[in-house]
């Protein structure tokens, strides 16, 4: 069925700037997001949270809310229909955070206790907060430190690596590195909020969401709700950002649960403050890296042990010692991640989980090793350069991380840079700079297509892929065009329906990957079809192509993508403010599609980098086990005003595999930025700093 190794010849459109095939219905209010969209009918749902965090409910006091103006119904655990959430989807068993309302249990503060339904928003909203809820409350633990009695290195062959004798080579280097790095909790709230409205149609469930993986997301419904996969609709046409954060939430379950109960289409908002608990989020971090070299700064031993924290109800790893498993050898060599349960939210994949804070750990202690033994960042990173796998032993499928550090050396003028930390001073300013290493895992997924030739010469493409913003739907057109061998105008591309069949998520930098491998097989099979000649029938010539059989042939390889990041920054003696003056990405990151998306998507990380290095901080309240200021106030991440001049660029790296050359880039961005700033601060002052973020209190 599928030639997804078909040459193709190129028209250009791949690897030429496009901009938004959606953009104009972005910017002039025409494209409508799954909170906007009114329907006849429409009851609205507002969530009550959990106020204790830890317990049990006692009652809900339904009776009073049921009488107030517009109110039509409140669900919660004494009345909510049963779901099942005893299967294993895609990503592993369910969160039961999506087995809303099915006992009185509550396992951290925020946790959903009550929907109520009304025929407004404001109505839902107000009869909402007049809810009362009883609590049997039980003492909380919320506090995460380094060395907690209940953390656990959990099953699997996963969670440690381990190869040489770690002990004998720390005591047999010339130079040591033993430092602890932390960073904090921290969120990805996605400016759109997130919003699904459910409805019956037909005897089909229609849901109209926002995430990242319409196809996901109906299977998952479908399993919960004991229904036929086919009978379950999910489409999510705009996405204002996701980040890891839009999968199956409590919205769409609940969204569903309502409009089975009310026999009429429910949509459920989530408001700002909400998604602080409900939609995942990073877990803080506690990593201990110990690091020994010969004089000359080749690495006998690397250990990398990482702490993080999770709900009770589930088990997510931040994977952060995962990152020096593919990026530095030595003759022993150790990883760790360890988990500790406490009465939190259950955290998620947050934009390059694992590799954003294992990043900063083991650049920051390279950075220290290059200057205990008096070598320049990128000569230490260049010795250290493995010739396969350090774990695996497998050989890399390509390795260009030297090819970024010599463009990146250059454009920003490194080989000027005087080593020495806190000499270079401008009136209050101390300036610096600092470099640092990225990679992420180049992955993919069986994907579906369908591509059809009308009969007026146009083309349409149907994929159940998702554009969280990321110019994805433009980047298929341009894979299409050239796969078709038309101008990408001629393309209509239609995504995020789950009635397109299966497909990837927009998630782990695999989605462009996994989509234009499929859309690629579907167009080169059509193009060869129609090459034959003979008239194109009214209904058109549709191919489709599934992925399955050709990524299974796929050799064991170290897939990833690199980066060098640089940062230079200014440090301000008198108030301790960190300004990050300019930083450069350049990127060895496959095939570049859209140059003009690709560089947005990359700088959007690299920025991300900046606000971890300096401002993201979530606080949680050990008295209450809740978040102080779970807004976007009180929340800091990086203002424009923070963002200084950002370069990111790339070096040419196509990925022998694919057949299209693709890596992917939707994590890589904001791998290492954060090492890099740290890194310059130290050069700046001459103080190191190894917990996160940079804040001014911290620097004075
Ligand atoms: Mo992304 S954090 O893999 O959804």
């Amino acid at each position: 069925m599928t030639t997804a190794t078909g040459t193709t010849a190129p028209t250009g459109a791949v690897g030429a700037a496009h901009t938004r095939v959606e953009g104009l219905a972005k910017v002039t209010g025409a494209a409508r997001y799954a909170g906007d969209i009114p329907y006849t009918e429409l009851a609205h749902g507002w969530l009550v949270l959990s106020t204790i965090a830890r317990g049990r409910i006692g009652s809900v006091e339904s009776a009073p809310v049921l009488a107030m103006p517009g109110v039509l119904a409140v669900l919660h655990h004494g009345n909510a229909p049963r779901v099942d959430g005893d299967y294993t989807g895609p990503l592993g068993p369910p969160d039961p955070i999506l087995q809303v309302f099915q006992h009185d249990r509550v396992p951290f503060a925020g946790w959903p206790v009550a929907l109520v339904v009304a025929e407004t928003p404001e109505q839902a909203r107000e009869a909402a907060e007049a809810l009362v809820v009883h609590y049997d409350e039980e003492p909380h633990d919320v506090a995460f430190h380094a060395g907690n009695p209940r953390s656990y290195t959990p099953e699997g062959p996963q969670a440690e690596t381990s190869k040489g004798d770690l002990d004998a080579e720390l005591a047999a280097s010339a130079v040591a590195v033993d430092a602890e790095y932390t960073t904090p909790e921290e969120h990805h709230n996605p400016m759109e909020p997130h919003a699904a409205m459910a409805r019956w149609d037909s005897g089909r469930l229609e849901v109209v969401d926002t995430n990242q993986g319409s196809k996901f997301v109906a299977d998952e419904l479908a399993k919960l709700f004991s229904l036929d996969p086919a009978s379950v609709r999910v489409r999510s046409e705009h996405v204002g950002g996701a980040f890891g954060a839009k999968g199956t939430r409590p919205h769409q379950v609940l969204a569903v649960m309502a409009a089975t109960a009310l026999h009429r289409p429910v949509r459920v908002v989530m408001t700002r403050r909400q998604m602080f608990s409900l939609i995942g989020y990073r877990s803080p971090t506690a990593q201990r890296v110990r690091l020994g070299a010969d004089a000359d700064g080749r690495l006998r031993a690397l250990d990398h042990a990482a702490d993080c924290r999770t709900s009770t109800v589930y088990e997510f790893i931040e994977r952060s010692a995962d990152y020096g498993r593919s990026m530095y050898d030595a003759d022993a060599h150790h990883t760790v991640n360890r988990v500790v349960p406490l009465d939190v939210p259950t955290p998620t994949w947050m934009r390059a989980p694992g590799e954003a804070p294992g990043s900063f750990a083991l650049e920051s202690a390279l950075d220290e090793l290059a200057e205990k033994c008096g070598i320049d960042p990128i000569a230490l990173r260049a010795r250290n350069e493995p010739d396969a796998g350090p774990v695996s032993g497998l050989p890399f499928s390509s390795r260009n991380l030297l090819a970024c550090f010599e463009e990146g050396a250059r454009r920003f003028g490194w080989a000027d840079r005087d080593p020495r930390p806190g000499l270079r001073r401008e009136g209050r300013w101390l300036v610096g700079t600092g470099t640092a290493s990225a990679t992420f895992p180049v992955l993919v997924a069986p994907s579906t297509a369908a591509v059809t030739a009308e009969a007026d010469g146009t083309f349409t493409v149907r994929i159940t892929a998702a554009d969280v913003g990321t110019g994805a739907r433009t980047a298929l057109t341009q894979i299409a065009a050239d796969a078709l061998e038309v101008a990408p105008e001629r393309i209509r591309m239609k995504i995020a329906d789950s009635d397109f069949g299966p497909a990837m998520i927009a998630g782990g930098s695999m989605g462009t990957r996994s989509w234009g491998w499929a859309v690629t097989a579907a167009a080169c099979e059509l193009r060869e079809q129609l090459a034959l000649g003979g008239a194109i029938p009214p209904q058109g010539i549709t191919v489709r192509s599934d992925t399955t059989k050709d990524l299974a042939t796929l050799t064991a390889k170290e897939r990833y993508s690199f980066g060098a990041q640089f940062a230079e920054v200014a440090v301000d003696v008198t108030s301790g403010e960190v300004r990050v003056r300019r930083m450069l990405g350049v990127f060895a990151a496959g095939r570049i599609i859209n140059p003009l998306t690709a560089r947005s998507q990359l700088i959007g990380g690299m920025i991300w980098g900046l606000s971890m290095a300096l401002h993201e901080e979530a606080v949680r309240d050990e008295a209450s086990g809740g978040l102080v200021g779970a807004d976007l106030a009180g929340y800091h991440i990086a203002a424009n005003a923070d963002v200084p001049l950002i370069e990111a660029d790339w070096v040419d790296d196509p990925d022998a595999d694919d057949p299209v050359g693709i890596k992917g880039i939707g994590e890589i961005g904001i791998v290492g930025a954060a090492a890099a700033i740290a890194n310059a601060v130290w050069h700046a002052t001459g103080v190191r700093h190894r917990d996160l973020p940079i804040r001014p209190d911290r620097v004075l």
